[in-house]
């Protein structure tokens, strides 16, 4: 089995982060989620991994590399622009041959693992073995409508009127029966191949289409209060450890993991928490809920449910929570006495200030 990782969406939705890098590149607790999903992948037992890429191609090839750090053996495949999840199985079509495979969206987060529904697409061998989860609001997603044996009856994308709120979540096991179906839709009114399109040609043309559902913490990683949710999740199963430096001024409570080479100087941490190699962190207090990037700097801080990515400055906040932080970003007071805010930021970036 091979698979096809896809990391070529925009990610409007995560700006302005996105505009600096891809999104699938987010850390969470300290890892790009492209990372998790390779890791999710290699647990497959899967190396071939296909991954396609967009304009972000350069910041994902620097991440991921030949993907030997992963466990994986990976080749990029430039996808000129978005042109949906079915145009992608088109495009690696000389990739996959004629092996079976996993696809994966890059932005994705399965955290309990797919193995036992790799299994069962294993032992049974269906054209199509989708992955789907209970969710309250079925309109934004694929719908799978199912028959009390797992087999698939019909699916819609983003159905007005869902038949089930059983969603397509992002991982999907294929045969090569899927190739003659991508080739056979037509584009949706969203101007995209729909994967959800090709699954139900697949079913109209009598093929076995199942599914198996995924019960365990799921997350899109969309939206930046998706990101921070995940986050808080990933955070409290990391198994923790104390690399860095922790003066003895410092308190930290469990569930807290200090990176080699980082230092806590007169700080309370308090977990779950991360805080990553080469960050100094000084007189605050983080956490609980908190990952800090690599050389980042951290004074008089209090810090909580927050991500800070790698090289950020914050220094004299006294309550920042449930914030995103870019890399290099600084934030501070301004001059003594200074009543008011001075904002220096980016299009589409998002400030909520105490009045
Ligand atoms: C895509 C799929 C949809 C699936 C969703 C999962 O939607 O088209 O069927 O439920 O991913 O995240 P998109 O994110 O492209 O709107």
């Amino acid at each position: 089995m091979k698979a096809l990782v896809l990391a070529g969406g925009t990610g409007t939705r995560l700006r302005p982060f996105s505009y600096s890098m891809p999104k699938q590149l987010i850390p969470v607790a300290n890892k790009p989620v492209l990372e998790h999903v390779l890791e999710n992948i290699r647990d497959l037992g899967v190396t071939e991994t296909g991954v396609i890429v967009g304009d972000t191609e350069p910041a994902i090839r620097a991440a991921l590399g030949d993907g030997s750090r992963f466990g994986v053996r990976i080749t990029y495949l430039r996808q000129d622009k978005p042109r949906g999840l079915a145009h992608c199985v088109l495009l690696a079509r000389s990739f996959l041959g004629e092996d079976d495979f996993v696809m994966y969206l890059g932005d994705n987060m399965l955290p309990e693992g797919v193995t036992d529904i790799a299994a069962a697409f294993r032992e049974h061998r269906p054209a199509a073995h989708v992955v789907v989860h209970k969710v309250p609001d079925p309109q934004a997603f694929g719908v799978a409508e199912l028959a009390g044996d797992g087999t698939v009856l019909g699916l819609v994308e983003k159905p007005r009127e869902p038949r089930s709120d059983l969603a397509l979540i992002g991982v999907y096991f294929f045969t090569p029966a899927v190739h003659e179906a991508v080739a056979a839709i037509e584009p949706s009114a969203r101007g995209e191949l729909e994967i959800t399109d090709a699954i139900q040609w697949l079913v109209t043309q009598g093929a076995t289409v199942r599914a198996g559902e995924y019960s365990g913490y799921w997350k899109d990683t969309g939206r930046a209060e998706d990101v921070l949710d995940c986050n808080r999740r990933l955070l409290a199963a990391l198994p923790p450890r104390i690399d860095g430096d922790v003066d003895t001024f410092s308190d930290i409570a469990p569930n807290v993991v200090v990176e080699a080479g980082a230092r806590i100087v007169r700080s309370r941490v308090e977990g779950p928490a991360v805080i990553g190699a080469g960050t100094l962190v000084e007189d605050s207090h983080i956490g609980p809920d908190t990952s800090i990037g690599r050389d980042c700097l951290v004074r008089g801080t209090r810090l909580a449910d927050s991500i800070v990515m790698d090289g950020a400055t914050i220094e004299h906040v006294p309550g920042l929570r449930a914030s995103l932080i870019g890399r290099e970003a600084a934030v501070h007071p301004t001059g003594h006495g200074e009543s008011r805010h001075r904002l220096v930021i980016g299009d589409h970036t998002r400030v909520e200030v105490a009045p």
